[in-house]
């Protein structure tokens, strides 16, 4: 019989954080990288599946807050570090998990990457945000024009003191987007050897500094090196296109690859479109409406007739129900429904990385006035999350 227990101290935590990384194969933490671990586990939010005394199963969330539709931040669960002990899969130990995870957490919202795309969806997350991922030959890729501001480089240490302060100043722009947790910056710099090689130039407009690139470059052959975008963030179009200028006019850099957001409007700087090619599409972040009348009241909608949307719940029962969506906001109420959602496709649309029309013609809901809950679930721009966890 698998029991879920909430761990509690530095012992189980190891094991935890042993068990996972087991799970994807890898080895356990190190004398060395345990101490920057450690304070990525925060107190109630670290979940183990038991058979008795042995761990079998782990699931873990980071609090951090989500950007929502109309720009509200609000409380998020990143849920990560979901592994089973690989002599115990398949006999619903990640069910038991999740069950426990989704009834006990503290925020409204989760949202996690998924190592399998046909894991999540049955526990109620949806597919709520694709990234593009892009390569770029150098030798096409002219902008127009020089550099507004000014771009430096940063020692490894001013890049440690400088980057978190510059990431909360700069601020979250799109819907997806998500806030950094305490351990965050640490662990990803002890993420060795990934990132032993990784550069980190700021940039600076006419109000100081107002936006970061970290990057890595591996060479492919005598002289010719390929640059990947690990992080990049900015404030304004200045320093988007100068930090992109940057990237692709360094010397003996032949490719540039990026993941960027579905609309990202990056292929526009290039005179010539051919210089880049989207290599893949992916999905980024599966997203797990926990608490859906608080959801649905904390984002934003276009302008058009209200309607009223059913939604169904397996796990969580209490957010099965009818909610009348308006321009000016969302209520549960008791009337005929327009429309038919499972709670995993409401947490797809609601970022606006899908439609309604979309999701009834592939027929995975049902429903009437499919214009009107589009116009309503519009969004001027496709999400992205750009923090890796
Ligand atoms: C993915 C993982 C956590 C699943 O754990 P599990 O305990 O085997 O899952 P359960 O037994 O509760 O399975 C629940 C359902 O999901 C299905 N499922 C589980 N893993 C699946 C996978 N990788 N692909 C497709 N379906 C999967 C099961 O078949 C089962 O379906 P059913 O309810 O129709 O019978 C486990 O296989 C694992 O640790 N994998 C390696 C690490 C990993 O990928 N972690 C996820 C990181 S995001």
């Amino acid at each position: 019989m698998t029991e879920i227990r909430v761990l509690t101290d530095e012992a189980q935590y190891r094991a935890h954080n042993t068990l996972f990384r087991r799970a994807l194969h890898g080895g356990p933490p190190t004398d060395e990288q345990w101490p920057v671990t450690l304070p990525s586990y925060e107190p109630d939010r670290a979940l183990a599946a038991f058979d008795g005394d042995q761990m079998v199963g782990t699931t873990q969330s980071y609090g951090s807050s989500l950007v929502v539709p109309g720009g509200a931040r609000v409380p998020h669960a990143a849920v990560s570090r979901v592994g089973v002990r690989a002599d115990y899969t398949r006999r619903g130990v990640l069910t038991a998990l999740m069950r426990e995870q989704l009834s006990s957490l503290p925020d409204p919202v989760a949202t996690l990457r998924a190592s399998e795309s046909r894991i999540y969806g049955r526990f109620g997350y949806g597919l709520a945000g694709r990234v593009r991922e892009l390569e770029i030959d150098t030798k096409l890729a002219v902008i127009a024009g020089g550099m507004t501001g000014r771009v430096r480089m940063l020692d490894p240490d001013t890049a440690d003191k400088l980057l978190p302060e510059l990431h909360e100043a700069i601020g979250l722009r799109r819907p997806g987007q998500i806030s950094r947790w305490p351990g965050w910056w640490a662990r990803m710099r002890n993420r060795k050897p990934e990132t032993e090689n990784s550069v980190t130039v700021v940039h600076s407009g006419p109000d100081g500094d107002d936006g970061f690139l970290t990057y890595k470059v591996t060479g492919e052959k005598d002289f010719k090196h390929r640059l990947a975008v690990e992080d990049f963030e900015w404030a304004n179009d200045d320093a988007w296109r100068d930090l992109w200028i940057y990237v692709t006019r360094l010397d003996l850099v032949d490719h540039v690859e990026s993941d960027v957001a579905l609309d990202d409007p990056v292929s526009w700087l290039f005179e010539d479109p051919r210089a880049l090619v989207t290599k893949d599409v992916f999905d980024q972040i599966w997203l797990r409406l926990v608490d859906v009348p608080r959801m649905l009241s904390a984002r934003t909608y276009g302008a058009a007739e209200s309607v009223v949307i059913e939604v169904h719940d397996r796990l969580l029962p209490a957010n099965s129900g009818c909610y009348r969506v308006s321009a000016d906001g969302a209520e549960r109420v008791e009337e005929q429904a327009d429309l038919t959602v499972p709670v995993d496709l409401l947490g797809a649309v609601y970022l606006g990385d899908v439609t309604f029309t979309q999701l009834a013609s592939a027929r995975r809901i049902e429903g009437t006035r499919l214009a009107d809950a589009d116009a309503l679930f519009a969004v001027p721009q496709k999400p992205i999350c750009g923090t890796f966890f």
